[in-house]
């Protein structure tokens, strides 16, 4: 087998076999393979496509190019993944409401890159939390307490990892098929046998429109059951930003706030009794998804789901007095607000745009090597569909450079008509 006709069957619109992705997925992690041609081959599934068969091939060649976890010592783990968005903090309010259900919880999750958060920076925010956990302690921290969640220790799909970083530059990050391989790649090598995913739709995701949502869903499901997991996608709005805070440290305090019991804004409550539900349903914890909902919401109103939040903190090496009193935290320097320019109603409260200002302001890396300031972002207060007077505080910019600051308070971030 050789590397050129693979590129060129593909070229020519041509099926490829089994054999031919295993030979593709596996010479390209030994570096057998030149980045060049790798790219070439990567540009022609961008233009031509793979059918269903081809992706799973692809999701499960590339899953078993490093470590596979084995969760099995820990009975049914259910794991959850989000396409990604604009603050996305739903892994750290959801996963210690289903341990406090009962289902363990072994979760690794990502850093963030570009206008996009990742978890493990936002748990990196309490002090002491250690994301850097080895595969034993891990399991262990599960049997124990019944959650873990760790960073990528593991040489989890490493062909994945090498084969995004070039999709990156070569501007083939927005494909479909990519897109579900890459995702399943690590879902399948991170060990749980049931997945719920929350396959993000909007301006902050990578999936733009409905259509395409229920696409990729469509294909991350037959994946998952052709791998042999069973999988539920769920598709969430996120042309605005998820609840009220956008940035690392803002979006732990407004976890910690719901998990307290304060006020959860609606978005945040929908998706996490949509995705809880559907998690509980797996691990086949209740009937229907009615009770499922009801369940998920009582352990947060019971504040179960708070004690094992901090349960989990402690256990990990964070300091827990941060999350009694999140006045704690450290702040950025220059907390500015965001008045309303007139009187009427929101109508666009633009999630890329965020994420990117956000970006910007420090919270987001450009490129992977970049440092993140986690004290910096945007808590808004008012949300799409609100009714707000001019002159009326929107919501703050949270800066530790002035300048920067005062720069996106001049920018349109409402639309308001
Ligand atoms: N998330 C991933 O892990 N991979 C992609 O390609 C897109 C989102």
């Amino acid at each position: 087998m050789n590397i050129l006709d693979i590129i060129a069957k593909k070229r020519d619109k041509k099926e490829l076999t089994k054999e031919e992705i295993e030979y593709f997925v596996k010479e390209y992690t030994k570096n057998n393979i030149t980045d060049y041609q790798a790219a070439a081959l990567v540009m022609a599934i961008y233009i031509n496509g793979m059918t269903e068969r081809e992706t799973t091939d692809l999701s499960i060649s590339m899953a078993y190019s490093g470590d596979v976890l084995d969760l099995s010592s820990l009975g049914e783990v259910v794991d959850k993944h989000s396409t990604g968005g604009v603050g996305d903090k739903i892994t750290l309010i959801l996963m210690p409401i289903i341990a406090s259900l009962g289902i363990p919880v072994a979760k690794m999750s990502g850093r963030g890159l570009g206008f996009t958060g990742g978890t493990i920076d936002k748990l990196e925010s309490i002090p002491g939390y250690n994301t850097n956990i080895e595969e034993k302690e891990f399991i262990e921290n599960v049997k124990k307490i019944g959650i873990s969640l760790i960073g990528q220790t593991l040489n989890l799909a490493p062909a994945d990892k090498k084969l995004y970083a070039l999709r990156d530059t070569i501007s083939c990050t927005e494909s479909i098929t990519l897109i579900a391989s890459s995702i399943m790649s690590k879902k399948i090598a991170s060990g749980a046998n049931k997945i719920v995913i929350d396959v993000t739709c909007g301006s902050g995701a990578f999936m733009k429109d409905r259509k395409s949502a229920e696409k990729l869903a469509s294909i991350m499901t037959k994946i998952g059951k052709l791998a042999n997991k069973e999988t539920v996608c769920i598709i969430t709005d996120m042309n605005e930003p998820v609840g009220h805070a956008v940035g690392n440290t803002l979006e732990v305090i407004e976890a910690i706030n719901i998990l307290k019991g304060k006020e959860m804004p609606k978005d945040i409550k929908n998706i996490i009794e949509e995705l809880g539900a559907n998690m509980l349903m797996l691990a086949k914890k209740v009937e229907n998804i009615e009770e499922g909902k009801k369940k998920i919401i009582e352990n947060i109103q019971n504040k179960k789901a708070y004690k094992k939040f901090m349960e989990l903190v402690e256990n990990q090496g964070g300091d827990i007095t941060y999350i009694e009193n999140t006045e704690k935290f450290p702040k950025a320097k220059y907390i500015i607000p965001i008045q309303a320019k007139k009187s009427g109603k929101i109508q666009k409260l633009d999630a890329y745009k965020i994420g990117m200002m956000s970006a910007y302001l420090g919270a987001g890396r450009i490129k992977k090597e970049d440092k993140i300031d986690k004290e910096v972002g945007f808590v808004l207060n008012k949300k799409v569909g609100d009714k707000v007077e001019k002159g009326e505080i929107l919501g703050y910019i949270h800066a530790n450079d002035e300048e920067k600051g005062k720069e996106i308070q001049n920018k349109d971030i409402y639309e308001i008509v």
